[in-house]
């Protein structure tokens, strides 16, 4: 079955990573949703892709570890997209898995670059237990030493390899990494039918990222990847 994961939502019709573009994304049908998380100075999970607000909002300074969950809530993030999303804040976890129904797969990466967050694996199970949320979720890293701490607290659940670099064989590094692998998420640039066919033969399924144009996701298609991480409605919608 193939299962296409909304990439920070529907970010072409929203502030990526925001409830709005959550919102449109499952209103477009996805099955499948992918976010980033970051965190706060009092370490709260902070749904967003940089570690900076610099392209959301130029007139904030500093990185978000520099700002308490408070204070987070006070910094627009909406307008630079569009005035409509004028007073759009950043969420938090918790206010993404709320509006999350069940049956939708979750994907939430844990960003650990250039930052390193201190204990966010820990603080992430904990809010995932809280919500009842460990099922129907992958949790990936390019920081594959996060993996290993989550697989450390919880050994159930099923992890997300992502690759932006092209590596030897990460299928063989895949195995011998000792994780719980159950996905590989390669950048899809490098992504051909031999990848693919030795991903799965090794026993991992391959969701490349980002693949928005029609006529790659079709050639993806066709290597035999088990679905994309995508911008385009009518990818992720389909
Ligand atoms: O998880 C897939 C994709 O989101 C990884 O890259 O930089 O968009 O978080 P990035
Ligand atoms: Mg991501």
């Amino acid at each position: 079955m193939i299962l296409n994961f909304a990439h920070r939502g529907s970010l072409t019709e929203a502030p990526e990573n925001t409830l709005p573009a959550f919102h449109k994304a499952i209103n477009n049908g996805a099955k499948a949703l992918e976010l980033d998380v970051q965190l706060s100075k009092d370490n709260h999970l902070v749904v967003c892709h940089d570690y900076k607000f610099f392209r959301f909002n130029k007139g904030v300074e500093g990185q978000i570890n520099d700002y308490t969950f408070e204070e987070i809530k006070q910094i627009d993030v909406g307008k630079t997209f569009g005035e409509e999303f004028k007073g759009v804040t950043l969420p938090a976890l918790e206010e993404v898995l709320e509006i999350c129904p069940a049956d939708l797969l979750l994907n939430i990466e844990i960003k650990n670059i250039p930052v390193i967050y201190e204990g966010i694996e820990q603080i992430l199970l904990n809010t995932l237990t809280e919500y009842h949320r460990l099922n129907n979720l992958i949790i990936s890293s390019f920081d594959h030493a996060a993996l290993k701490r989550v697989q450390e607290i919880n050994s159930e659940i099923p992890l997300g390899m992502l690759f932006y670099y092209r590596i030897l064989n990460p299928w063989n590094y895949a195995k011998t990494s000792g994780l719980n692998i159950r996905s590989i998420h390669p950048n899809h640039v490098y992504v051909d039918q031999t990848f693919v066919h030795e991903c799965k033969r090794n026993g991992y399924s391959v969701y490349p990222f980002t693949v928005s144009d029609m006529e790659r996701y079709e050639q993806l298609l066709e290597y035999g990847v088990d679905g994309v991480f995508s911008n385009n409605p009518k990818i992720f919608g389909e």
